[in-house]
C-alpha cells in the first residue's frame, strides 16, 4: 500500500501526462526528501535484506546474492539466454553454409585464402552491418592496422609524453628511413605513441594450447602527411625480435598479426570488466541505497536491462579448462579471469571517474593534447562523442528536472548513501565520495557513464564488433597456432594462423555474441530511455528529453549508415568501413 500523499502528487501531476489513464498502482518518481524518507528507508532497508552480495562471478567485485539478487540473476539469464538462443539458429545455419563450402579455401595455404572464409556467408546474417568493407581487401595495408588502435580497440594506444623514457630502442636509422625523424625527434615532438601488451604473459600460470606474444609496439603522427601509422612491434618473447615496416612484408606481416592477437584478447577483458564489473558494482550499490520510487534508480534499471545474464556465462564457457578462451586465444581462460580482475582492480579499467570518456581519451593524449599534434582522425572519438553528448544532454535534463539546485543533490539522503555503498561493499573503484557529490553536475557525469559504458564503451568491441570488424581474420585471430618467431625470415604466414576447423569455429563464436536481430528494434540506443512504463512515471520533461535523444540519434545513425569510401579509398582516413557504432543496430544494454 502506498502513502495517501504520494496518490495525492500522483493525480496532481497526472494531467500531465496524456497517454495512460490514472491507475492505482502509478506512482509518481521522486527524489528523496525529509517527508518520504521513514516510509521509503523501511522499504529500502527491506530490500537490502532480500538483495546482497555474494563472491564476483568470473572475478572481480561482488555479484548479486540473497533471495531477490539471486532472482534478478536469473531473470537476467533467461535474457541473456534467450537472445543467444535466437542467435544460434542464425548462426548455426551460417555455419552449416561454411562447412559446406571449404573447398574455396584452398586449405588456406595464404593469408588471402582466409578472406575466402567470409565469402558470401556470415556477413549478411550473423553480422548486422556485414564484415566492414575493406578489413577483407586492404588488411595488408599498415594503415588498416594503425587505425585499428583508433577505431576497434581504443582502449589501448596512448601517446608518450615528450620526456617519457623510451619503452624501447628502434635503430635511428630505420625509424629515419620509414618517419623522416628519428625515435627521439618523434617523442619530443608528441609524435610518438605506444601500445604495451607484455604484460599478459604475468597472467598465464599454465601452458596455453595456443601461441601468443606480449608485444609492445609504437605508432606515429607522420611528419609528412599526418597520418596515424605503425612504427615498430617487439615480440618480448626469448630473443626477443623488433619488426618494423622495414623489414620483409611476410615478416612485417606476422608482427602485426601478433599483435593483433594480443590486442584483441586485451581488449575483450578491458571490456568484461570496464563495462559489466564496473556497470554492476554501481548498480548493486544503487539498488541497495536509493527507493524503487527514485528516479535515479528508475533509470540505471532500465541502463541494465539484462546486465547480470552474461558473468555466468563467462564462468561457465569461456573460462574453464577446454572452454572458448583456451581455444581461441593464446591465453588461458584462467588467465583471463586474473586479468579482468586485475585490470579492475587496478582502476586500469574498473577506475569510474578517472576512465569518464573525455577524461580517459585524455589521460592517453587522444584528445586535447598541447605537446603535438592533433590526431588527423580518431574514428572512435568521432563516433562516440554524438552518443555521449546526446546522453549527457538526456541526463542533464533528468538531474535538473528532478532537483532545483546542486543543495538539493546534498539533501538526498538515498543518493549519498548511494555513494558510500559502492566505496564500500559493493567495490566500485575511484567512485564520486559522499563528499564530491555535491553537485547536479556530479550526478549528471555519473548518470552519462553508466550509461556509455553499457553501449558505446561495450559494443565498440563486442557484440556485432566481433564478426564485422575486431576479430575478422586473417588480420584478427585469438591466437597464433605456431611458436612465436625467434628469428626474422618468416614465409609461410599461414601457417602461425588457425586451421579451417578453428576458423570456423571461431568465426561462429564471434557470431553467437552478435546481435543482427537487435538491429532496427527498439533495443537499439536510439530507444535507450524510450520505456513508456518508466517514462509514464517521471516528469513530462522527461519524455520530451527522450525525444529529442531519439531525433538526434536517428539522424546519426544516417550518417553511420551512408558512411563509404572516398576518392582515394579511405572513410575516416581508414582503409575501411566501419559502422559499429551505428546507434540503430547496437544495443542500449550489456545483455552480451
Ligand atoms: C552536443 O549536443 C548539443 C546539444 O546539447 C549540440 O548543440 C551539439 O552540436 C552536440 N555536439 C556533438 C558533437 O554532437
Ligand atoms: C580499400 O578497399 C576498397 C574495396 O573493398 C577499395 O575500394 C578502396 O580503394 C581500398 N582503399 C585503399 C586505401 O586501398
Ligand atoms: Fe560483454
Amino acid at each position: 500500500m502506498k502513502p495517501v500523499h504520494l496518490l495525492a502528487a500522483s493525480i496532481a501531476t497526472v494531467a500531465a501526462v496524456p497517454i495512460q489513464p490514472l491507475d492505482k498502482r502509478l506512482v509518481f518518481y521522486t527524489v528523496s526528501n525529509p517527508l518520504l524518507q521513514v516510509v521509503r528507508s523501511v522499504d529500502i532497508a527491506a530490500k537490502c535484506l532480500l538483495f546482497s552480495y555474494g563472491p564476483g562471478t568470473g572475478g572481480g567485485p561482488p555479484s548479486p546474492a540473497g533471495v531477490q539478487g539471486l532472482a534478478h540473476v536469473e531473470i537476467d539469464k533467461a535474457i541473456t539466454n534467450a537472445e543467444i538462443a535466437a542467435q544460434a539458429v542464425i548462426d548455426f545455419s551460417d555455419r552449416t553454409v561454411a562447412n559446406a563450402d571449404t573447398a574455396k579455401l584452398n586449405g588456406l595455404q595464404t593469408l588471402d585464402d582466409y578472406t575466402k572464409l567470409y565469402e558470401g556467408n556470415w556477413g549478411s546474417t550473423s553480422a548486422p552491418t556485414g564484415v566492414s568493407p575493406g578489413l577483407l581487401t586492404n588488411y595488408t595495408q599498415d594503415l588498416s592496422f594503425s587505425m585499428q588502435r583508433l577505431s576497434t580497440n581504443p582502449y589501448a594506444v596512448r601517446r608518450l609524453a615528450p620526456g617519457e623514457i623510451l619503452p624501447f630502442i628502434v635503430d635511428d636509422l630505420i625509424v629515419e628511413s620509414l618517419a623522416g625523424k628519428d625515435l627521439a625527434t618523434l617523442l619530443s615532438e608528441g609524435r610518438l605513441f605506444y601500445a604495451d601488451h607484455s604484460g599478459l604473459k604475468d597472467f598465464e600460470t599454465e601452458e596455453s594450447a595456443n601461441y601468443a606474444g606480449g608485444c609492445d609496439a609504437y605508432f606515429y603522427i607522420s611528419p609528412a602527411n599526418g597520418q596515424f601509422l605503425p612504427l615498430a612491434i617487439r615480440t618480448n618473447y626469448q630473443s626477443n625480435l623488433i619488426y618494423t615496416p622495414a623489414d620483409t612484408s611476410d615478416d612485417w606481416m606476422l608482427a602485426k598479426i601478433m599483435f593483433n592477437a594480443d590486442d584483441l584478447f586485451m581488449a575483450q577483458f578491458y571490456h568484461f570488466s570496464g563495462s559489466h564489473f564496473v556497470s554492476e558494482a554501481i548498480f548493486q550499490a544503487a539498488v541497495r541505497t536509493l527507493s524503487e520510487e527514485h528516479p535515479v534508480l528508475a533509470i540505471l534499471r532500465r541502463l541494465m536491462y539484462g546486465a547480470f545474464g552474461i558473468r555466468p556465462l563467462a564462468a561457465n564457457v569461456l573460462f574453464p579448462v577446454g572452454g572458448i578462451i583456451d581455444r581461441h586465444f593464446g591465453y588461458s581462460g584462467r588467465a583471463a579471469e586474473a586479468y579482468s580482475t586485475y585490470l579492475y582492480e587496478s582502476g586500469i579499467s574498473g577506475a569510474v571517474q578517472n576512465n569518464y570518456f573525455k577524461t580517459n581519451l585524455k589521460r592517453r593524449g587522444l584528445i586535447d593534447f598541447v605537446g603535438g599534434p592533433a590526431l588527423t582522425h580518431f574514428p572512435f572519438y568521432e563516433d562516440a562523442l554524438p552518443l555521449w553528448n546526446a546522453t549527457h544532454t538526456f541526463m542533464t535534463a533528468l538531474v535538473n528536472t528532478y532537483y532545483a539546485n546542486d543543495a538539493a543533490i546534498v539533501a538526498d539522503n538515498e543518493i549519498l548513501a548511494w555513494m558510500n555503498e559502492a566505496n564500500g561493499p559493493a567495490e566500485a573503484v575511484d567512485f564520486p565520495t559522499k563528499a564530491t557529490m555535491n553537485s547536479r553536475a556530479m550526478l549528471i557525469d555519473l548518470l552519462t557513464h553508466v550509461a556509455h559504458l553499457v553501449s558505446t564503451a561495450h559494443h565498440v568491441v563486442n557484440t556485432n564488433a566481433l564478426i564485422t570488424a575486431g576479430a575478422v581474420l586473417p588480420l584478427n585471430p585469438g591466437a597464433l597456432f605456431k611458436p612465436i618467431p625467434t628469428a626474422k625470415g618468416a614465409t609461410t604466414i599461414a601457417d602461425y594462423l588457425p586451421p579451417v576447423d578453428k576458423c570456423i569455429a571461431y568465426i561462429f563464436n564471434t557470431g553467437l555474441f552478435a546481435r543482427p536481430l537487435i538491429a532496427g528494434t527498439d533495443r537499439t540506443i536510439v530507444h535507450m530511455f524510450d520505456d513508456p512504463v518508466m517514462l509514464v512515471r517521471m516528469k513530462p520533461a522527461i519524455s520530451t528529453a527522450n525525444n529529442v535523444f531519439k531525433v538526434t540519434m536517428e539522424a546519426r545513425s544516417a550518417v553511420v549508415k551512408n558512411r563509404g569510401f572516398d576518392s582515394n579509398g579511405l572513410s575516416q582516413g581508414m582503409p575501411f568501413v566501419w559502422k559499429t557504432l551505428d546507434p540503430d543496430v547496437a544495443p542500449w544494454s550489456l545483455t552480451v
